[in-house]
């Protein structure tokens, strides 16, 4: 195992903290790479009164590290190139320091349509997606339909591609889902456009990354979304399209499972997820509103209002076993200042019997009674300082609480979005 490298995993439905947290590490690396998800994704760094909002570009970039989007990203050309001019504006500079792999996937403008249409379609029954076109094109490139990075900064292919596909893709926007047609010629000078625009940031990243490993650079892997939206793992069919635990940094990277280094956990110290499924600890009244406001759980990409509950130590540690973590980066506990007493999902009661297995269906899992156990709040500040001793005592008995719930040390506990906020042991 490298020592040396690092992952950053969500442990719960995404917006655990990770955008801090990769900031904060960042500084130890020299490459931080995106390995899976899209723009879906929206990481948070927050420096005094400066706010970024990463969607693709890996928040390393923050802190001038070296960064890769991998080959199982997809990737939105029209988002990276906003983003990256948006960042410029801010003073970040990304040219020079970003490498794009070329078998990464592309979302089209049709994904976007087609993700709307079929959200729209779905009605009561919608998924709540992000409608970044992310479920159309992992769906496209499992089809073997899909339109590559590489590809896409070849004039010569994009016409062809797109005169094959588009026939296809307006038969299913008209006459599946009675929605508007794409248009070729404006999807080919797109295409060309989006390539041109592109095309000095794209390389072989497989190559890249095995040269910088072999060189012994030390490499963070950014995870994006979290365990339980994993398309396998996570609370099928309300997940995203791709592998968010540790296993999606292999395959999107091509760098060998030895690469991967230790696995930093994020955990929120309560719960949120964002779009439709189910969550056993949800708070649909006002202490949940209140922990809403207190936190900010507005979403980061949409802007919804995240839903909020208890934590969850049976998924916990379900995401720790699934991804190895080996530490624990616990965030937001300032956000539970004030309330008393706080309450811990220990088991589910399940149809009358007590487990603590996280269940494979999601119908089982809507079924599941929180088991709680209580512990003290506290009024005064969660900590006055940046070290552990500085937690106020019923802060510091639950984080403990937690680390031994999911049986993992916390090397960071996050009390604030600044990168200031933060205790590192
Ligand atoms: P990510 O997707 O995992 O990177 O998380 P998001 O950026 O979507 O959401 C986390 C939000 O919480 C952002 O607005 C962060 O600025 C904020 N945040 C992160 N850590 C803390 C913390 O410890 N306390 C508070 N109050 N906010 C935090
Ligand atoms: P970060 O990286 C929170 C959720 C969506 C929806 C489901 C499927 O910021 O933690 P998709 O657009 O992926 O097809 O939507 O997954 N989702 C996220 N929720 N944080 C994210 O990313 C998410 N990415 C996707 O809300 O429920
Ligand atoms: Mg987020």
């Amino acid at each position: 195992m490298r020592e040396h490298n690092a992952c950053v995993v969500g442990m719960q439905w995404g917006d655990e903290g990770k955008g801090k947290i990769i900031d904060l590490l960042s500084e130890e690396f020299d490459l931080v790479v995106r390995a899976q998800g899209g723009s879906n994704a929206g990481h948070t760094v927050v420096i005094g009164d400066r706010q970024f909002i990463l969607h693709l570009v890996p928040s390393g970039i923050i802190r001038g590290a070296d960064c890769v989007i991998g080959n199982g990203v997809v990737i939105d050309p029209d988002q990276l190139l906003a983003e990256i001019e948006e960042l410029r504006e801010q003073g970040v500079e990304v040219a020079g320091k970003l490498l794009v792999s070329d078998r990464a996937q592309v979302v089209c403008p049709y994904h976007k349509a087609l993700d709307g249409a079929r959200e729209q379609a779905m009605g009561d029954g919608k998924l709540g997606t992000t409608l970044r076109g992310i479920g159309p094109a992992y769906a496209d490139k499992a089809y073997r339909t899909g339109l590559r990075i590489g590809q896409l900064i070849d004039p010569g292919f994009v016409r062809d591609f797109f005169e094959t596909q588009v026939p296809l893709v307006n038969k299913v926007l008209q006459h599946v889902y009675e929605a508007e047609p794409v248009d070729l010629d404006e999807l080919v000078e797109w295409g060309l456009r989006s390539g041109s625009a592109l095309k000095t940031m794209v390389g072989d990243t497989v190559e890249f990354l095995d040269q910088a490993a072999r060189d012994g650079q030390a490499i963070l892997f950014e995870g994006a979304q979290g365990a339980l939206l994993d398309i396998d793992f996570g609370t099928y069919p309300y997940c995203t399209s791709s592998n968010s635990t540790a296993g999606g940094f292999i395959t999107g990277t091509g760098l060998p499972a030895a690469e991967l280094g230790r696995t930093l956990g994020v955990l929120k110290t309560y719960t949120t997820r964002v779009g439709a499924g189910p969550f056993p600890t949800e708070l649909d009244d006002e202490l949940g509103e209140h922990i809403r406001q207190q936190g900010g759980e507005f979403g980061a990409t949409t802007g919804r209002p995240r839903r909020c509950g208890w934590f969850d130590a049976v998924a916990a540690r379900y995401s720790a076993r699934l991804n190895g973590v080996t530490e624990l980066a616990l965030t937001k506990l300032d956000v539970l200042e004030g309330i008393d007493p706080l309450k811990i999902c220990v088991a589910y009661e399940i149809d009358g019997r007590e487990t603590e297995v996280f269940p494979a269906q999601a119908d089982r899992l809507a079924a599941a009674v929180p088991v709680y156990e209580e512990m003290p709040g506290w009024k005064e500040a969660t900590a006055t300082g940046d070290t552990f001793d500085t937690l106020c005592p019923q802060a510091a008995a639950y984080v403990n609480k937690l680390t031994e719930l999911v049986n993992a040390p916390a090397k960071i506990v996050s009390v604030g979005s600044d990168r200031a906020q933060t205790i590192i042991g």
